[in-house]
């Protein structure tokens, strides 16, 4: 056998579809491995425009209920808006988000793709909506596997549990298996590799004055209880009885040890644990990015919240190449025994 996974030396290069793209970081991931995106749609022009600036060219501005029957693909991968599931968001189940996930299985049912990925939060697992997407891919004819992973176990630098549903025509896809080696830090994909100082990405909001003064109360690795405790003049009243009360928001990052999640609100720091592990200021795009995996060649299209929230929204990269590699794992295997098969027939 060659090593790309051929008899013939020609190299097995199966299509996928990526249905909410967002700006392509699981694309990126499932490109990476071997496998060519044919279709990639979002309802976010920015995000078609990053997706085409980095990831290819075959990304359009569309809705996903819209169903095509005009393409074929061995895999589609979905990873549909999380806000509904997440408990960082309301998890609201009336959110009308949360039935987009079900357009999945009307591509499913049209395009007939070998394998099937979906990506959520994991809080999706205990809505009726994932009850009702694992029927339909069983009552389709797939095998159905459930995976719950953290990004910090495959090589992010960055907590972020996320539930990956798979369904699948060609036999059991394995789990990927954790690194042995330790996390991923702040400082290994940071510090440790100075970001260019012509990075379009390298920029960060500008804080107030009473930011910087709240900034300047934070010391390394403290939160807002030490802004509480350091300068109540700081601090609205309502914050006064919070001290006793774990919360991250107003932290700093802790240099030596992987992030907490990076959400799509990372440039606000009262929205979590996103301050600098050293300097009076919010991570910069490019630093979010560096969380996710993003590599640093990706320029990311719009202005910064729209940049940030294309940042929060993907999977980070190496937990998406994990999956990937198995999904490609299991459609080599079956190309293998068909082309075998045919060889000898
Ligand atoms: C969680 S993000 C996907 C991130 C992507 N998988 C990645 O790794 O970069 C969900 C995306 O769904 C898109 N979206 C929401 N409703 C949609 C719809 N009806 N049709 C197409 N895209 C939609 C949002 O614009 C957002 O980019």
């Amino acid at each position: 056998m060659i090593q790309d996974g051929s008899l013939s030396g020609e190299r097995f290069r199966p299509r996928f579809i990526d249905l909410f793209c967002g700006a392509g970081l699981l694309s990126h991931a499932f490109k990476s491995v071997g496998l060519r995106p044919a279709l990639a749609i979002d309802l976010d022009k920015k995000a078609i425009q990053s997706y085409r600036n980095n990831v290819a060219k075959c990304a359009e501005v569309a809705d996903v209920r819209a169903v095509r029957t005009d393409i074929s693909a061995d895999v589609i991968v979905a990873g549909p808006p999380c806000q509904g599931f997440s408990t960082l968001g309301r998890r609201d189940p009336q959110d009308v988000r949360n039935e987009l996930g079900l357009s999945v299985l009307e591509w499913t049912s049209a395009l007939n793709p070998k394998i099937v990925v979906i990506e959520n939060v994991p809080g999706f697992l205990q809505s009726h909506w994932f009850d009702e997407i694992s029927q339909g891919l069983k009552f389709q004819g797939y095998e159905t596997q459930v995976f719950v992973l953290d990004a910090i176990d495959y090589g992010a630098a960055q907590k972020r549990g996320r539930a990956f549903t798979i369904g699948s025509r060609v036999g059991r896809v394995d789990m990927p298996t954790p690194r042995k080696s330790r996390p991923r830090t702040f400082k290994d994909v940071v510090l440790n590799r100075p970001i260019k100082a012509d990075d379009p990405m390298h920029v960060w909001p500008t804080p107030s004055a009473l930011a910087m003064e709240r900034f300047q109360a934070i010391p390394e690795r403290g939160g807002k209880r030490d802004l509480i405790l350091n300068r109540p003049d700081l601090c609205p009243q309502s914050w006064h009885g919070l001290i006793g009360e774990a919360t991250d928001v107003w932290g700093r990052i802790d240099a030596d040890e992987p992030s907490n999640t990076v959400r799509c609100s990372f440039l606000n720091p009262s929205k979590g644990r996103y301050i600098h592990p050293f300097e009076n200021r919010v991570l910069s795009l490019r630093e979010g990015a560096r969380l996710q995996g993003i590599p640093d060649s990706w320029v990311l299209a719009g202005e910064p919240t729209p940049i940030a929230r294309q940042i929060g929204n993907g999977v980070p990269i190496p937990l998406g190449r994990a999956i990937a590699k198995e999904v490609m794992k299991a459609l080599t295997r079956e190309h293998m025994a068909e082309t075998s098969y045919s060889a000898a027939a």
